[in-house]
């Protein structure tokens, strides 16, 4: 069975009203107003202006404790309080995926602190991440974030960290994508 595949359609009217879209590397996307997170499992689907598509993948790098630390903090999407949100998504360069799985995770984890750091922020920001690479989409991992307005200044003090670390310089394309939730 195919996993479940997740759209991220980028129109005009939709779930979650764009706040501001920022080029942080490499060739910019079609501006958009609204971005709609839904389920399709069709491969072929194409909606809106845009539509990015992901799956739900097993982990690569996490150790067991970081995995039970990780489950034990982290909180569930769609928290009521959770109006603001992050699509992020990122491609990364040839010379990453040249190398070999324990080197990845070394530049990650031990020089990165990817996790170690992503965990100071838990379970403030709660976080998905999408894989595309293997499904022929244009950037490797759609990554999700909600927060509460009180969360927001965290949420950008995270991002400045792990965009100065190691694992950054193998990133040649990266899309900030800001999203507030619509109140009807
Ligand atoms: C909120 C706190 C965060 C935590 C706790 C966290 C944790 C993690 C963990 C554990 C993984 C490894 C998954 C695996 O084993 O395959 C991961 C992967 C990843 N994270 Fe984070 N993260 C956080 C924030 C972020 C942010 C803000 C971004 C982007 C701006 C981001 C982008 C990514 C990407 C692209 C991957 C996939 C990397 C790869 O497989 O090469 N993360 N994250």
């Amino acid at each position: 069975m195919i996993n479940t595949i997740f759209d991220f359609i980028g129109d005009d009217s939709g779930e979650w009203k764009v706040t501001s879209i920022t080029t942080i590397k490499g060739n910019p996307i079609t501006a958009v107003s609204h971005l709609t997170k839904a389920s399709s499992n069709l491969v072929q689907s194409d909606e809106g202006i845009w539509t990015l598509k992901g799956i739900v993948s097993n982990l690569r790098y996490t150790e067991k404790e970081e995995k039970e630390k990780l489950v034990a903090v982290q909180e569930d999407l769609g928290r009521p309080n959770a109006t603001l949100a992050a699509f992020i998504p990122i491609r990364k360069s040839e010379a990453w995926w040249n190398l070999a799985q324990d080197e990845r995770r070394k530049i990650m984890e031990n020089k990165s602190q990817h996790t170690q750091t992503g965990m100071k922020y838990l379970p403030a920001i709660a976080r998905k991440l999408f894989h595309s690479r293997d499904i022929g989409e244009p950037f490797d991992f759609l990554t999700w974030f909600e927060y509460s307005p009180t969360d927001a200044d965290a949420f950008e003090e995270l991002l400045v960290a792990l965009r100065k670390t190691e694992e950054w310089t193998y990133v040649d394309r990266e899309i900030d994508i800001r999203l507030m939730k619509k109140s009807f």
